[in-house]
């Protein structure tokens, strides 16, 4: 069959609209027609090369939400009709980090950088007959896409496309950070640097788990705006305004947490984020940098004598598979604010607009709708 989708064919690039040719699905694979696809930073740091892809042409988009189309003959987990989302790590229930509740660390996530998933064939062809890769096996800037089961959990009918597809990606991502890459108790301070898609995530969930003070810094007036409408107790343009409130706000002692969702991380960036921290406080790392950016320019007395944590985290340290479910739950008790986060919706043809749009800072989350 023929879908349209959005391309990269080297870095820095743009993305380019062509029709392609897509394989049925293997025994083991899924069809969706993709409804609605989020436009995650990460995707937009293999157009700048921050993140080298291993195969172009690449689709791009891992965070989409769709209709189950058509099945392989060995799939269970969905049938035809069912509405899913899909995840960038799959989840292979067999492995050592499967079993033992951390999927987002599942073995099969090494395919997700393998040209054509580490498979003999590529589900996606040019007219040519170029073989095109697929953003985390995934490839959700297209109508049509081919996944294996693993990338995808099904979910409730009566959520909207356009906010379940951020139930793939930058809520869970977000939540995760303050959750469960670090326990956010009730009565902390928690700074969140970086307010954007995952960031905005990263402030529901510590503010959702009870802590006192969440300062949100963002240069952005629209993001600092938006975080403290679902969260955040006060804004700032820099972390260094944000650390010095959190001394303010702990007798001096500083942040229990802080949050690092910044859309690109560079090293000299951690210093001010480290120092922001309590002894025996933690520091999270959502964000990603240039793949080759080594170092982090900070006191190691610092980090030993406070007993200090750099945490990193993937998919905010939780298994995809057990938390899509329960976020999605609280979004429908209205706990979860998802509809909120999506500023503006763009027709597929619009993606680089869309993606222009949040290097501007004009939205919060720019989302994919492919019905327009
Ligand atoms: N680890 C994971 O599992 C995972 C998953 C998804 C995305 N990511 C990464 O998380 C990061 C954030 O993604 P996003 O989609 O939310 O991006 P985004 O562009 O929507 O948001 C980033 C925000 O950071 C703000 N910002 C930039 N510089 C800043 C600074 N110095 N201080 C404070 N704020 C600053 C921007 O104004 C923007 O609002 C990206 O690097 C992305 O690749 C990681
Ligand atoms: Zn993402
Ligand atoms: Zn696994």
């Amino acid at each position: 069959m023929k879908s349209k989708a959005a391309i990269l064919r080297q870095a820095p690039g743009k993305w380019q609209i062509e029709e392609l040719e897509l394989s049925e699905p293997g025994p083991t694979d899924v069809q969706i027609r993709i409804e609605a696809a989020g436009l995650c930073h990460s995707d937009d740091h293999f157009t700048t090369g921050d993140t080298p892809a291993e195969h172009y042409p690449l689709i791009g988009g891992h965070e989409g939400a769709g209709v189950v189309t058509a099945v392989g003959s060995d799939v269970r987990s969905v049938e035809v009709g069912d509405h899913v989302v899909t995840i960038f790590i799959p989840s292979c229930g067999k492995c050592r980090w499967c079993a033992a509740g951390m999927g987002n660390l599942c073995d099969e996530g090494a395919r997700i950088m393998a040209p054509g998933g580490g498979k003999d064939a590529f589900n996606f062809h040019t007219s040519t007959g170029e073989n095109v890769g697929q953003m985390a096996l995934l490839g959700t800037f297209s109508q049509w896409t081919v996944v294996p089961e693993q990338s995808v959990i099904k979910i409730s009918k009566d959520i909207p496309f356009t906010s379940a597809c951020l139930l793939a990606c930058g809520v869970p991502t977000g939540w995760g950070a303050a959750t469960s890459a670090t326990n956010v108790s009730a009565g902390d301070t928690v700074i969140v640097m970086g307010v954007g898609g995952i960031g905005i995530n990263s402030v529901q969930g510590a503010r959702h788990v009870g802590a006192a003070h969440v300062l949100a810094v963002d240069p952005e007036p629209l993001k600092r705006d938006t975080a403290l409408t679902l969260g955040a107790t006060e804004a700032f343009e820099s972390i260094e305004a944000a650390a010095e409130r959190a001394q303010q706000l702990t007798n001096g002692q500083g942040a229990d947490s802080t949050l690092v969702s910044v859309g690109v991380l560079t090293s000299e960036m951690l210093a001010p984020a480290f120092g922001s921290i309590r002894k025996g406080g933690t520091l999270v790392l959502t964000s990603l940098g240039r793949y080759d950016e080594a170092g982090i320019p900070i006191n190691l007395m610092e980090l030993a004598l406070f007993q200090k944590r750099i945490q990193g985290s993937l998919f905010g340290a939780q298994a995809p598979r057990e938390v899509v479910p329960r976020l999605a739950a609280l979004y429908q008790t209205g706990a979860l604010k998802i509809d909120e986060l999506v500023t503006r919706t763009y027709g597929l043809d619009q993606v680089n607009e869309a993606y222009e749009d949040m290097h501007g800072g004009k939205v919060v989350r720019a989302v994919i709708d492919m019905t327009h």
